[in-house]
């Protein structure tokens, strides 16, 4: 499935950034398994961008369409049954649900898609976070992991439905480099397995050689980069 972006920009009513233009207006298109790196400085807009492709924050012109489907013509909850089966988030803050153990909160997106039968949910979740490196940890709660632990479930948790679009915002902040080389090769392998497209955003300059393409994004334009040979 392809991701088509058109002449989309955002500009914020309110906040600090009130009536400043986040996103300049844009066009670009990714196809299947294609996998890019968005770097930027803090405030650059990369959480934005995520948020409106995710479909959780109508942008101020333009449209996201995934294949055919424009998604900011699916009325709000139509739009989030089309997220849950579709798109993979990473959030920058995790989101993880605070009263669920660690392996529920993978759990849910699968129950939500229900695409496997509901005696196999429990150990796929499982299998999902022994790949990501804490199977040991999936009884517990977000509270009682760390912010890197925690990080884990959320990559887990994205992946769970095998989704066309995986979108992960900083996946490495809080990783050590061993760590978060570990995430990435997760994240990159599943998606190459799945041919799903990946977006990753972030600020570490040593990802820039796991990905072909890189763009940069400034003044709210987006900067295209074939990234440097090794
Ligand atoms: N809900 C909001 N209302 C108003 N302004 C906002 C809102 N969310 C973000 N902004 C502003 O938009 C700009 C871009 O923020 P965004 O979170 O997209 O940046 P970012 O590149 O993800 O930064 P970081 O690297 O720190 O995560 C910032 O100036 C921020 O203050
Ligand atoms: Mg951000």
């Amino acid at each position: 499935m392809s991701l088509r972006v058109k002449d989309l920009s955002h500009t914020y009513a309110g906040g600090k950034a009130n009536g400043q233009t986040i996103l300049q207006p844009q066009s670009w298109t990714l196809t299947d398994g294609q996998q890019i790196l968005i770097r930027g400085i803090s405030g650059s807009g990369k959480t934005t961008l995520f948020n409106i492709l995710a479909g959780l924050l109508q942008p101020s012109t333009g449209s996201i369409c995934y294949g055919d489907q424009a998604l900011y013509a699916l009325p709000e909850a139509a739009r989030d049954r089309f997220r849950a089966r579709n798109v993979g988030y990473v959030f920058q803050n995790h989101h993880l649900i605070g009263s669920l153990t660690a392996l529920e909160n993978v759990v849910m997106p699968i129950a939500f898609a229900n695409n496997l039968p509901p005696t196999q949910w429990r150990r796929r979740a499982q299998e999902l976070l022994d790949q990501v490196g804490i199977g040991a940890l999936s009884h517990a709660g977000p509270k009682q992991l760390s912010t890197g632990q925690r990080l884990r479930v959320a990559v887990a948790r994205a992946l769970a439905n095998k989704p066309r679009v995986v979108l992960a915002d900083e996946p490495t902040a809080a990783l050590d480099e061993q760590s978060g080389s570990q995430v990435m090769d997760f994240l990159q392998q599943s998606c190459l397995q799945n041919h799903s497209i990946l977006i990753v955003a972030s600020h570490d300059p040593s990802l820039s050689q796991r990905f072909a393409t890189t763009a940069n994004l400034k003044s709210g334009h987006l900067q295209w980069a074939e990234a440097q040979p090794l």
